[in-house]
């Protein structure tokens, strides 16, 4: 079998062509000549009513049995057939076979070639396509009638006419059926072509471009046209590919800002250490510098267990550990540790929790990061003087937690990304707004592993609000919901 995807398809559509046609026209031919045969064998019959007059005559003495022979002989001379006349006993009366096409010995050793007789004296007439019980050499039609006078039968009359007689007309049959059918055939074939080339061209093309993508080239892309399901495959690529080629450009950022963020906060150690050791800094300065050395080994460390965390849950191969806990006191603890840099900011801050206690069912220390994450953006992304709101909401059988800022907002072109590894919206690396880009994509993965959903509203210039939604338990029932 032929190997490329367009010949197999070839192969196999023109296969089911010819079969197809082979089928109908053969079904086609067999009924026109069936038809053309049925019409022939009512001349016959026509001829035989002509015939019958003869013998009418011939009965009542106004033809002689010699001029009767003869006209029959003549008639069927002129027709290409053989004439018989039968008597009620099965004797042949008259044989008029002036091209001698019959094996009349055999006629008269079958014995029972006259079998038509028990319907023709009834006045059934008979039609046949055969051999007549070897009476002929080759395949004949034949139509019985009775031969009548005078109100009685008088026995039969048979018409016999080789079907290859009639062959010039079943040749023309032939031709009225191949021509066109050969015609449509090629036209068909023509067609299957170039439906298997447009299918198959458009394959031809994603294929090439898998290449292109396997070799580095994330800018290639399918040009699709087709609105079946080779284009929506040719879609799917393209976003792919697109997709591809953002966690390209995002790992590119993420390995930047990376070493951005370690490198500062070493140069700073490094500088610090060096001043201290060559005593370019005063003894009373000292405690100061070790705070700020402190702090950076701090933010470094942070940073590194956000890599491992992300690595870890990306791998699988954090398991969440479930308990029952109140929600609003995690809140209260994860604010305080922001005290300092909400006051740096002079941030106005509104708690407002829904009851005294909400309990909740889900792992304590990744909800804990996923608040300390988002209140850790919301500070960050809020210039002096803005706005903290940090509220909870209870409804049916979930807690809803939303953290809210009235600072610079995301773009809403870049709102689907945020959740991204590595995205962030402010691409330099600015000491404004620090950062590599992994806390939300934590938060996310947190989220839906608890099997929650977390969902973001931000107006560019206003402020953003990010809100999930928890599973809820009560104090004292079962503490897992889900059991
Ligand atoms: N509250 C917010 N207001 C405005 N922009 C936000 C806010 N939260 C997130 N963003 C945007 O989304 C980006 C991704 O946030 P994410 O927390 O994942 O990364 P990051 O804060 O930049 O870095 P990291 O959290 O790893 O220190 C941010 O860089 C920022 O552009
Ligand atoms: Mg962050």
């Amino acid at each position: 079998m032929a190997k490329s995807l367009f010949a197999r398809m070839l192969v196999v559509y023109l296969l089911i062509i010819f079969i197809a046609f082979a089928l109908l026209g053969g079904i086609f031919f067999e009924t026109l000549k069936s038809q053309f045969l049925d019409s022939q064998m009512n001349i016959m019959k026509e001829n035989a009513k002509i015939i019958n007059d003869w013998y009418t005559l011939n009965y009542y003495g106004q033809m002689s049995d010699d001029e009767f022979l003869a006209k029959l002989l003549i008639k069927a001379a002129n027709e290409h057939t053989v004439i018989w006349i039968v008597t009620p006993l099965g004797e042949l009366r008259f044989n008029a076979d002036p091209e001698d096409k019959s094996n009349i010995e055999d006629v008269y050793s079958a014995g029972n070639s006259f079998d038509f007789l028990s319907d023709t004296m009834k006045g059934i007439e008979v039609k046949r396509v055969s051999d007549f019980n070897n009476s002929f050499k080759d395949t004949v039609m034949s139509v019985a009638v009775s031969l009548k006078a005078d109100d009685t039968i008088h026995g039969a009359i048979v018409v016999h006419k080789a079907v290859k007689d009639v062959g010039v007309g079943i040749n023309a049959i032939y031709r009225q059926v191949f021509i066109p059918l050969l015609i449509s055939v090629a036209i068909a074939a023509i067609l299957v072509f170039i439906l298997s080339r447009y299918i198959v061209s458009p394959i031809k093309d994603i294929s090439y471009a898998a290449g292109e993508l396997s070799r580095g080239n994330l800018d290639w892309r399918v040009k699709s046209k087709t609105q079946d399901e080779i284009g929506e495959l040719a879609e799917a690529f393209n976003k792919m590919a697109e997709e591809l080629k953002m966690q390209d450009g995002l790992r590119n950022t993420f390995i930047a800002n990376v070493s951005h963020e370690l490198r500062s906060p070493l140069a700073s150690v490094q500088g610090f250490v060096q001043g201290m050791l060559d005593r370019a800094i005063e003894e009373n300065d000292r405690d100061k510098y070790l705070e700020i050395v402190l702090g950076e080994t701090k933010r470094m460390n942070t940073l590194i267990s956000d890599l491992l965390n992300l690595a870890k849950i990306e791998s699988g191969k954090f398991p969440i550990e479930y308990s029952q806990f109140d929600i609003n006191e995690l809140i209260r603890r994860s604010i305080l540790a922001f005290e300092k840099r909400i006051e740096d900011k002079q941030l106005e801050v509104n708690i407002r929790l829904a009851d005294e206690k909400l309990f909740v069912w889900a792992d304590e220390d990744r909800i804990s990061q996923v608040i300390t994450n988002l209140v850790d953006n919301a500070v960050k992304f809020t210039p002096s003087g803005g706005e903290l709101k940090v509220w909870t909401h209870a409804a049916d059988n979930k807690v809803y937690v939303s953290i809210a800022d009235t600072g610079e907002g995301i773009p809403v072109e870049d709102q689907p990304y945020v959740f991204e590894r590595f995205f962030k919206v402010d691409k330099s690396h600015s000491q404004s707004t620090p950062g590599t880009g992994i806390g939300l994509s934590i938060v996310k993965r947190i989220i839906s592993q608890h099997g929650e959903k977390i969902t973001l509203q931000s107006v560019p210039g206003k402020g953003t609000t990010f809100t999930f939604s928890l599973t809820r338990t009560f104090e004292g029932a079962s503490p897992n919901p889900r059991v």
